[in-house]
């Protein structure tokens, strides 16, 4: 399927200093996750009482910021992540994309920030990734990663939503998200610290929830932990997410396998990767539900044998299987520590379809070029 975009939103201004194919080749080796950029960007500004701007397709550069931004005081920054997939035809497809677009705008309205057209978002999309194609790499796991962001660029110090705003979108060429690959996390659960909270901004991509993750995720890695397990935080009890990302867990329940994910109570964030594995786990014949766990079940299940698996999904990472949990209550471990069969089913299947190496029954995969 293509996505339905109007070129003419964007006016297109190749870089005049693009990286020669050497150039390229020699950064696209081990990209690794968020490290390299391509040539360009698209930027579209807004102001109120004028609305968004034509966009521009311009080089990749840095942009100017007076000091007094106001994103730079009190943090009016949201942002959205999605990739773009080499086809076996060599065409290019994105995952998802009007999903993102739509988040984009829930984070934003959470933000009082304005809220960009979708077809600007997937026509910003459509203009890089056309005038980028060099840079999309080709073989499974790899991807082009699009990073939309808008952030308030108002100068002004009152308390108050800016006036002005910056959408920018960059790419950049990606390989395995950890440093490990898909080998299984080690993950320490947070009493000291939350994700969100009922009210807050949970549900919303937006930039001060990273912020205020660090701190707990730097916890956890001093406990020799990978990674970091959110409880919400009235009870301190259900498990929310891991990271940057959901959380899965797989039962045996007479002979059948069920998959378990907290469901969204407002201070998840509700993943697009979830969302396509709770359907493609329904359609490998598997239960799937959406409800509250706590930590408790989560140890209990374990030790009595009835939850064989637990896993992270996201678009960075794709699926990464939790092998051990630590927390001040107690540790165990999961499936010896290693990859379980439903972990590696749903990211095979999930990454076949992104690559195009099966049908796209969804219509979740949007030609681009
Ligand atoms: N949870 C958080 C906090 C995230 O930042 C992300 C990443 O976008 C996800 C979950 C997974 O969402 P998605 O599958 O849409 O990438
Ligand atoms: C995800 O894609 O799972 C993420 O959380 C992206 C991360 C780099 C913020």
């Amino acid at each position: 399927m293509s996505l339905t975009t109007n070129d003419a939103m964007i006016e297109i201004r190749p870089s005049a200093h693009a990286a020669s194919p050497e150039e390229r080749a020699k950064r696209m080796t081990n990209p690794g996750f968020g490290r390299i950029f391509t040539d360009h960007m698209v930027v579209v500004h807004y102001r109120d009482g004028q609305g968004w701007d034509r966009g521009v397709l311009r080089a990749y550069a840095p942009i100017e910021l007076d000091p007094a931004a106001s994103v730079l005081h009190y943090g009016q920054a949201i942002f959205e992540g999605f990739k773009a997939y080499k086809q076996p035809d060599g065409a290019i497809a994105c995952f998802r994309p009007e999903a993102n677009a739509r988040r984009f705008n829930t984070s934003a309205a959470r933000l009082a920030m304005p809220e960009l057209p979708e077809a600007t978002f997937l026509s910003a999309a459509k203009a890089l990734i056309t005038q980028d194609q060099a840079w999309v790499p080709g073989a499974v796991g790899e991807s082009l990663y699009m990073r939309p962001l808008m952030i308030a660029m108002e100068p002004a110090l009152g308390v108050r939503p800016s006036n002005e705003y910056l959408f920018i979108l960059l790419a950049s060429p990606s390989g395995a998200y950890f440093p490990a690959g898909v080998k299984p996390v080690t993950v320490w659960i947070s009493d000291d610290y939350v994700r969100a909270a009922p009210g807050g901004t949970g549900f919303a991509k937006c930039a001060g929830n990273y912020a205020a993750s660090l701190v707990a995720q730097r916890q956890a890695q001093g406990e020799g932990c990978d990674q970091v397990v959110w409880l919400d935080a009235i009870h301190r009890t259900y498990i929310e997410e891991m990271g940057g990302m959901n959380i899965f867990f797989v039962y045996q329940e007479k002979g059948e396998t069920v998959v378990v994910t907290p469901e969204l109570t407002g201070t998840l964030l509700p993943g697009i990767t979830r969302d396509s594995l709770l359907q493609l786990a329904r359609e490998q014949g598997f239960r799937a539900e959406e409800r509250k766990i706590t930590v408790d079940e989560w140890r209990s299940a374990i030790q009595e044998g009835r939850m064989t698996e637990a896993f992270a999904c996201g678009t960075a990472a794709v699926i990464t299987p939790v092998g051990h949990v630590k927390s001040r209550k107690g540790d165990w471990t999961i499936h010896n520590g290693e990859t379980g069969p439903v972990a590696a089913s749903l990211r095979e299947t999930l990454l076949n379809l992104q690559h195009g190496l099966s049908k796209d029954s969804h219509g979740w995969m949007k030609k681009i070029v």
